[in-house]
């Protein structure tokens, strides 16, 4: 299939795979792009647009693989590595990313792989692709494949690209050490990632009856599964957009919650969860949270009718427990 730009004929290819998928209008044109996104939000703007989209990875070929990786440098490698895998011969695998995310440094990553590479620049952003020639240096894609695995800190199971996958976040380390003992019933985690916080409410409070976590990256989640095995309380996992409400009522609610939308700082982000705790909250209640200091939270905990308090912070976080008061 040809479609036309200006004078020039661009070829479309019958078939391709979208590897970190989001959704243009241009794309729409095309006979079919299969899209995998392992985040909530973006995959549910995929398939509201209309784009046939899969959970897992699937085998198979295809002539044409794109790739939108996040920030994380072994994400976008493991990323490059996974296309290469379902690039059918003479197949293209073309990258997008801003410059902001290093995109110069990672053409030539790709072109040391490859051999060529042929770059785009435009609006902060490079696109680059490279045609598989029979000739690429298949040792370099294996590297970068073994970065995708799942790895071990502190013995909990975590991934490249996922939140915190290479140390404890301190600001939930805090939240941690501050846990009351006395948490019982329904319980919460928004904004999950691997579970470090699931993992230290069920140490603490032995009167949990079941815990649901919420988490919008399905690789997070899956690698809470594992850290959460074969506890003493019914646990939940939900691969959910938190911002859209939760279904459920609680006795408490745990977060720290995520104020960045992929590289943007994004306080809304942080605001929506507030909100969402506040609305799935029993009346008394509690919400206990971790955030940098310098967010804004406390205005959004008194109009959503929480009574807040502080309960510890340091020179980069504060503890904010609240009760639901009516
Ligand atoms: C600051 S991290 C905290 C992770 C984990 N609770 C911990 O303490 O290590 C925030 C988490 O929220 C998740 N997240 C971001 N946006 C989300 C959304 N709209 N719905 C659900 N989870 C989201 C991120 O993937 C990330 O795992």
């Amino acid at each position: 299939m040809l479609a036309f730009k200006g004078e020039e004929a661009v070829a479309i290819p019958e078939r391709a795979l979208f590897i970190g998928a989001q959704p243009h209008p241009a794309l729409k044109t095309w006979p079919e792009v299969t899209g995998w996104q392992p985040l909530k939000p973006l995959a549910a703007a995929w398939e509201r647009a209309g784009f046939p989209r899969v959970d897992g990875l699937p085998e198979g070929k295809w002539p044409l693989v794109l790739v939108l990786p996040g920030k994380s440098r072994d994400e976008a490698l493991a990323w490059f590595a996974m296309a290469r895998d379902r690039l059918a011969p003479g197949g293209k695998l073309l990258v997008a990313m801003p410059n902001t995310a290093g995109a110069g440094r990672f053409e030539k990553e790709l072109c040391k792989a490859t051999g060529n590479v042929v770059s785009l620049q435009k609006h902060k952003c490079r696109a680059f692709h490279a045609a598989e020639d029979g000739a690429w240096n298949e040792a370099v894609f294996n590297e970068w494949r073994a970065l995708g695995g799942l790895r071990e800190i502190s013995g909990f199971t975590v991934q490249a690209g996922i939140f915190s996958s290479d140390h404890i976040d301190p600001g939930s380390q805090l939240l941690a050490d501050h846990l009351p003992a006395h948490l019982h019933g329904h319980v919460a985690d928004l904004g999950a990632g691997w579970g470090f916080l699931s993992d230290a409410v069920l140490k603490r409070c032995p009167k949990i009856a079941r815990l649901d976590l919420f988490e919008a990256d399905a690789r997070a989640l899956q690698c809470a599964r594992k850290n959460l095995a074969g506890r003493d309380c019914e646990i939940t996992f939900h691969w959910h957009d938190v911002t859209t409400g939760i279904p459920g009522v609680y006795d408490a609610i745990i977060m720290n919650p995520p104020f960045h939308t992929g590289q943007a700082t994004d306080v809304d982000l942080g605001r929506a969860f507030l909100k969402t705790a506040s609305a799935a909250l029993k009346r008394g209640g509690k919400l206990l949270l971790v955030a940098n200091r310098q967010l804004p939270y406390e205005a959004v905990l008194e109009t959503s009718g929480l009574a807040w308090r502080k309960i510890a912070e340091d020179k980069t976080y504060k503890l904010l427990f609240a009760d639901k008061r009516s």
